[in-house]
């Protein structure tokens, strides 16, 4: 069984982290760990007009649980709970530069230092156009301690036709950082 922290902050693109739960809770192997900031709550419920629980009851959910974005008293805030991954989709620079400095306000701040203190993978599809320098310094940070700065950034030699296969081409991508095996996988052949 893989554990994953799947995290939801409140940038644009918020069927990026609803497309990525939707493939994992098929993962017999794998148990989610979601954490939605307020702002991730209230982007999703902006693009799609649905809350994350609406979203959720329409999915096999025996594999998943949400936590409260401010339980630092969750279990998986300790570095002792057994954690796989971690991925932040998608990731507010807001988010990423908490992360950077190493703050624990919240559930997902806590757990993205944990991970990243425990030397575990961290995924941080990170959203927002242009960049400025700072953020771009937060994210070299972030690189530097082992963090991968996986942008959704679409591609189009697979010859996407809909938003969803745009979409899926950075969730497969992010799967495969997970080291998740999923055939529905798109490659380049
Ligand atoms: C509709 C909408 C779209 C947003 N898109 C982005 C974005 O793409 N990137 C970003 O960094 N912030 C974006 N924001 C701003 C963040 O939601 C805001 O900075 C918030 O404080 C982030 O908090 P969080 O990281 O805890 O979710 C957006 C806000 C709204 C209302």
């Amino acid at each position: 069984m893989k554990r994953i922290i799947v995290a939801v902050t409140g940038a644009t693109g918020s069927v990026y982290a609803l497309h990525l739960l939707q493939r994992l809770c098929q993962m017999e192997e794998v148990f989610v760990h979601l954490v939605v900031s307020p702002w991730g709550e209230r982007v999703m419920l902006e693009e799609t007009g649905k809350t994350v629980r609406e979203w959720l009851s329409g999915l096999p959910n025996d594999n998943l649980f949400l936590y409260e974005h401010a339980d630092l008293g969750a279990p998986i805030a300790s570095g002792s709970y057994p954690i796989d991954a971690m991925v932040v989709i998608p990731c507010t620079m807001g988010s990423l530069g908490a992360i950077a400095c190493g703050l624990s306000a919240n559930l997902i701040e806590r757990c993205a230092s944990v991970t990243l203190k425990e030397k575990r993978p961290l995924i941080l599809v990170a959203r927002e156009t242009p960049l400025s320098s700072l953020h771009l310094q937060n994210m070299l940070t972030l690189s530097n301690v082992g963090a991968m700065i996986l942008p959704p950034v679409p591609t189009f030699y697979c010859h996407p036709k809909t938003v969803d296969d745009i979409v899926d081409s950075t969730v497969d991508r992010v799967l495969d950082s997970l080291r998740l095996a999923d055939t529905k996988i798109k490659r380049w052949k």
